[in-house]
């Protein structure tokens, strides 16, 4: 009896963390499944860009550029004493040393709902960048959860 409560508690943690997806620019990696709560995709945990390795797949934009992030909470974890937020960042490479472009706080929506943020990519030379999006949530603790996608100025 004791374990099967363990087990169920341990099955609740996991259910209740939080998840979120990049949209648009999609994020690097696969994107399934999204339209269901919980999906793997939007399940990644390790900073700075969901254990995910950079890839070929880039999105062009140009330096300077006015952009709209889509970012997906797929698993709500709002709590309206503390209520976490979701970022957008940009680099040359993930990591330390990228700037943020932008922020939106969470909100009381539901579990799938969209959010959009307009962002102005940096006065920068040409090349390959990052954009990384985190979800803080702050509810029970604070959880991370990342995604990046692959970008070329041209
Ligand atoms: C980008 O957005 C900023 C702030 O809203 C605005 O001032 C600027 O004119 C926009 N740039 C372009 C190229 O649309
Ligand atoms: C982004 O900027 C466009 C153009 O200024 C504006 O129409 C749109 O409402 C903005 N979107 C958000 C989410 O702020």
């Amino acid at each position: 009896m004791f374990t099967l409560k363990v087990a169920l508690f341990v099955g609740i943690v996991a259910v209740c963390a939080a998840h979120m997806c990049m949209l648009s620019p999609a994020q690097r990696g696969s994107l399934v499944g999204f339209n269901k709560v919980g999906a793997a995709d939007c399940y990644l945990k390790t900073g700075p860009c969901g254990g995910r390795p950079k890839s070929e797949n880039y999105v062009t934009l140009k330096a300077m550029q006015n952009l709209t992030v889509v970012l997906q909470k797929n698993l709500d974890h709002y709590s309206t004493t503390d209520p976490g937020q979701f970022t957008i960042s940009f680099g040359a490479t993930e990591g330390s040393g990228m700037k943020m472009l932008g922020m939106i706080p969470d909100t009381s929506e539901q579990s799938l709902s969209l959010y959009a943020m307009n962002v102005t990519i940096p006065s920068v030379s040409s090349g390959q960048y990052v954009l990384q999006s985190v979800y803080i949530t702050n509810n029970p603790k604070t959880l991370l959860f990342y995604e990046c996608a692959d970008i070329m100025i041209m």
